[in-house]
Order: C-alpha cells, then sequence, then structure tokens
C-alpha cells in the first residue's frame, strides 16, 4: 500500500553537462518503471537541467537543502519558492552531513519542512545515528530525540505530505551497508514513534526509505523487509546503469 520510493542523493557531484549525459543514458532504462516513485537530487546548478531533461518522464527532481524564507538577505542561500519555480518536487533535509558540517539541529528540520511544504516540495527528512551512537546502545534515544525535535512539533496534515530517511550515519559512502535486520529494526521503531504522535493511519501511511552504501547487489534483500519503503542512493546513484539497477531491484 506504500508506493516505494527510489532517491539518488548526487551530492556535490557531477556539472550540468555531467548531468545531461546522466539523463540520457538513465531515461530509456527506466522508462518501464512504474513500481516506484523515482527522485533524483542533483546539486543546485544542475537542476534546470535535471528538471528540462526529466520532462515526459515520470522522473521527479529535488533540492539537497533549502533555507526557510522565501527571499531576503540571506548570502549563499536558496528558496523553496525558487526550488518550486524552478520545477523540483522534492527536497532533500538534515542529511546528516548537513547536521555534521554545517550544524544543523532539529529547529532547523522544523522550519525547513514547513517552507518545503509550504512550496509545494515533498520533504525527504533524514535522521540517523553516529557509529559511536550505535556502539553505545543509543541508537533508539538518537532516533527519538530526532523525531521528538524535528517531526513531532508539525501539524498531522504536514506531517502526513513528508518522507523520512533513516540513514545511519556509520553506513554512508562506507561500504557497510545496514543489514536488512538492522534497518528494518530502525524503522519499526521510527514507526511507533510516529504511532504514537500522530496515530496509526498516519504511521502505517508513512514512507521510510533506508539510506547508507545502497547498491545494485544488495537493494531487492533490503527491499523485501516489508518495513523498508525505498532507498536514498548516494555514490550509486551516480552512474545511470548503477542507478536503473536500484530503481529495478
Ligand atoms: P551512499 O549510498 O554513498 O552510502 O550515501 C548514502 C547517502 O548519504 C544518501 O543520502
Amino acid at each position: 500500500m506504500r508506493k516505494p520510493v527510489l532517491a539518488g542523493n548526487w551530492k556535490m557531484y557531477k556539472t550540468p553537462a555531467e548531468t545531461r549525459s546522466f539523463f540520457e543514458a538513465f531515461k530509456p532504462l527506466v522508462r518501464d518503471a512504474t513500481h516506484c516513485d523515482i527522485v533524483i537530487c542533483p546539486p543546485f546548478p544542475n537542476l534546470p537541467a535535471a528538471v528540462d531533461e526529466s520532462k515526459g518522464t515520470s522522473i521527479a527532481i529535488g533540492a539537497q537543502n533549502l533555507y526557510w524564507g522565501k527571499e531576503g538577505a540571506v548570502t549563499g542561500e536558496v528558496s523553496g519558492h525558487m526550488l518550486q519555480a524552478i520545477g523540483c518536487s522534492y527536497v532533500i533535509i538534515a542529511h546528516s552531513e548537513r547536521r555534521q558540517y554545517f550544524g544543523e539541529c532539529e529547529a532547523d528540520v522544523v522550519r525547513k519542512t514547513q517552507a518545503a511544504l509550504e512550496y509545494g516540495l515533498t520533504p525527504i527528512v533524514c535522521v540517523g545515528e553516529r557509529l559511536e551512537e550505535r556502539e553505545g546502545s543509543r541508537t533508539e534515544d538518537v532516533l527519538a530525540a530526532q523525531f521528538d525535535g524535528g517531526l513531532a512539533p508539525l501539524a498531522p496534515e504536514h506531517f502526513a505530505k513528508i518522507v523520512i530517511a533513516y540513514e545511519p550515519v556509520w553506513a554512508i559512502g562506507t561500504g557497510k551497508t545496514a543489514t536488512p535486520q538492522i534497518a528494518a529494526d530502525a524503522h519499526r521503531f521510527i514507526r511507533q514513534k510516529v504511532a504514537k504522535k500522530f496515530g496509526e493511519t498516519l504511521a502505517s501511511s508513512a514512507r521510510i526509505l533506508y539510506g547508507g552504501s545502497v547498491k545494485p547487489d544488495n537493494v531487492s534483500s533490503l527491499m523485501a523487509e516489508e518495513e523498508i519503503d525505498g532507498a536514498l542512493v548516494g555514490g550509486a546513484s551516480l552512474d545511470p546503469k548503477s542507478f536503473a539497477a536500484v530503481v529495478k531491484y
């Protein structure tokens, strides 16, 4: 009942010309893939090329960040209003790299998520524990704090429109994928938090993606878990054949 989402996060890779080459190769490979929502999130300068290339396909385009205001004297930032105007439909919020390198916190999650929704963008909100937190048996405390601070303050009608991505930091870019069991346990914990705060209906419809070293050869075992509603893919989304194989898990 939950339509899977397979989303590629390109991080700080590719130029506009490389973006166009990717799409030329990728589009024919996923033409028949209607079982899931496909999203590609390139860096800001590549968004116009990506939006243009995705016209007439079912591929949606997302940004990797946004600022919460509409416009203003905020040097270096990009607003939801601007992303909407160029044809984006998704935006990643609070990726662990933004939390870690740019100090994004739960208050940012709330205002960025609200701003994204105001401009018709679907937020993909990231949560996940660091290695030392998992090793210290604090995974559930961390996920609970991220949920309570960043997602619980949302209005139920806003929460209903978001996608959550569970990305354990120790699995990102390391080749150490969480086992399907570890990922499913974390998703189940998050879904229980959703049920307690927003009720069973929203909990059972919430889409929770897994992210962290998802590759063509491990995606099907992750997707076999009922709790896992898709993937947020970094490295393996940069190559058209590899991301197409992930999409067609
Ligand atoms: P990798 O797939 O490269 O581990 O990156 C995961 C990620 O951070 C996606 O947002």
